[in-house]
């Protein structure tokens, strides 16, 4: 809904809108648009899926206004709409715009949408439901007294980023495919469009593969949890789960409607207890391994020294990979102590056989890390898939063509990418919405630490100290969202959000219309409304 700036004492001028991410060029016009009953035109020229998405905003507002808003597709509406000529809702397809550009032009007589792609037309229509009351995301019929009038505005938009996140971790605790679905809900209102599932570590194996079904009979259950931060503990309660392959499916399926790319993480090959502890053939001989019940980094990892565990990997990330349209895989990396390795016969003949020594770039067996990850990035080019991985990657040398995930800070990412690489900025400084979000920690759910306030996350400027020829390589920004404290999709939601709307701006605004006193402003009168209407769990520290 538009947000009104009072001029003297009567004057009402409506000077902006209550959008989030807020557009790249708002003007605003004389007049207001009706939308109750508005009829909806499609030129045919609108890609089906467009179509769909069109139509199924056409039947939320008939249902919520309580009068229909029919939907035609007729041959013409372009020039109809091009001449001015157009009455109610027109969307035709504009091929000069870019892939998730948009343009909504409101005049008294009509809402006219343009965009080149399915993309444009799915966050015109994010737009459009914002700039309605915020009674357009109910299920039930709105109160008369609601005002269906959209004041007439020209927006202008197009993200900044092609890439940007979330991150949610289902292997510490286990989420509902409808939780996993209302991640994905609340991620596309905002124009997010990477989910990146984090789906196996050393807690859990979350992700059913034919090939070895011992993964999930074992690897996806443990002999209990820790309790809060008491490190000795173990709560008794056995617990687990996994996601069959037509739930992944029907995931992705629900996640591509919504615009939503979902990107699989196998991490490996440290992080992966729950996999040894199906298989310990694959470990470096210091079992006896159990799916782990405690958090932090465990020292046991894969013997990677062993052509039998390279090609288990190769399988598990083909299986896996197969089950994801996603152009990127990724592979982890993150947090592989190299103890183990330093001990292991079979990889320190690995070591010598590639001739791998300690150097400028790194230990010995940091570069047995680069085997690894220039193995599976090999493998999965294969598979037409290209591989992100955690910072750690960097270590030793990495091979052309993998994309670094920045999480200990910036400083891996700008030192990615002004050496040439792909970066997604995701720095634990700004995006890691496990920690804490107010400063008085008293009146939060336990977290892992930290403290994240929303300006922090939204005070995040991914090309920082890139020069300016390498800025291209950051591909985007993503909220990190681990789970080893955040055991509901109560608590799950109220780590994720407000913060994620922060990111949301971070990721698709340009610098110049970004301003966190009127997105706070905007969060408060409008979006909360918005998440309470949909029954999310959020933190209402931006409002003290
Ligand atoms: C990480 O937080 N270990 C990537």
């Amino acid at each position: 809904m538009a947000l009104c700036v009072a001029f003297g004492l009567n004057a009402k001028e409506v000077t902006s809108v209550n959008v989030i991410p807020y557009p790249q060029s708002v003007e605003m016009q004389k007049g207001a648009f009706k939308a109750r009953g508005a009829q909806f035109n499609c030129d045919p020229s609108v890609d089906a899926a467009s179509q769909r998405a069109i139509r199924g905003f056409a039947i939320q507002l008939s249902k919520i206004c309580g009068k229909t808003s029919s939907f035609a597709t007729p041959i013409g509406i372009a020039n109809t709409a091009k001449n001015g000529k157009i009455k109610g809702f027109a969307f035709y397809a504009d091929p000069a715009l870019k892939s998730g550009e948009y343009t909504i032009d409101i005049t008294s007589k009509a809402t006219v949408v343009t965009a080149s792609d399915r993309y444009g037309f799915l966050y015109a229509i994010q737009t459009l439901k914002q700039l309605l009351p915020v009674e357009i995301y109910g299920k039930k019929i709105a109160s008369d007294k609601v005002s269906w009038k959209i004041p007439a505005v020209k927006i202008k938009d197009a993200p900044r980023f092609g890439y940007r996140g979330a991150h949610l971790d289902c292997a510490r605790h286990f989420f509902s495919v409808d939780e996993v679905k209302r991640y994905l809900d609340v991620m596309a209102i905002y124009k997010l469009n990477r989910l990146h599932w984090h789906l196996t570590d050393d807690q859990g194996w979350r992700i059913e593969l034919k090939r070895y079904p011992e993964l999930t009979e074992i690897g996806a259950f443990r002999n209990g949890t820790m309790v809060g931060k008491d490190w000795e503990s173990n709560d008794g309660v056995r617990y687990g789960g996994y996601y069959t392959q037509d739930q992944i499916k029907d995931i992705v399926a629900y996640a591509d409607e919504l615009g939503i790319t979902v990107i699989p993480e196998v991490d490996l090959p440290g992080h992966m207890v729950a996999a040894l502890a199906t298989y310990p053939e694959l470990g470096c001989g210091t079992g006896p391994y159990e799916v782990r019940t405690i958090w932090g980094v465990a020292d046991q990892v894969l013997n990677v020294g062993k052509e039998e565990t390279m090609v288990f990997l190769e399988n598990v990330v083909s299986e896996v990979a197969d089950l994801f349209p996603s152009e990127y895989f990724h592979i982890g990396g993150d947090e592989c102590p190299k103890k183990e390795w330093e001990q292991s016969p079979e990889c320190q003949a690995k070591i010598q056989e590639l001739g791998l020594k300690d150097d400028e770039h790194g230990t010995a067996e940091q570069h047995l890390q680069n085997y690894v990850t220039f193995r599976m990035q090999k493998f999965l080019e294969t598979k037409g898939k290209r591989i992100i991985g955690w910072d750690e990657i960097l270590e030793g040398k990495l091979a052309p063509g993998a994309t670094v995930m920045s999480w200990r800070g910036a400083k891996g990412g700008i030192q990615a990418a002004n050496a040439g690489f792909d970066v997604i900025m995701t720095p634990n400084s700004h995006c890691y919405l496990d920690y804490y979000q107010a400063k008085d920690k008293k009146r939060e759910p336990l977290a892992i630490g930290g403290y994240l306030p929303i300006e922090k996350v939204y005070s995040l400027e991914p090309t920082d100290e890139i020069s300016p020829e390498n800025q291209h390589h950051v591909l985007g920004a993503q909220v990190n969202l681990w789970t080893e404290y955040i055991a509901s999709p109560q608590h799950l939601e109220y780590m994720l959000l407000p913060r994620l709307l922060a990111l949301s701006e971070v990721a698709w605004c340009q610098p110049a219309t970004k301003d966190f006193e009127r997105f706070k402003q905007t969060v408060i009168s409008h979006e909360f409304p918005i998440l309470k209407l949909l029954g999310y769990s959020y933190c209402l520290e931006i409002e003290k």
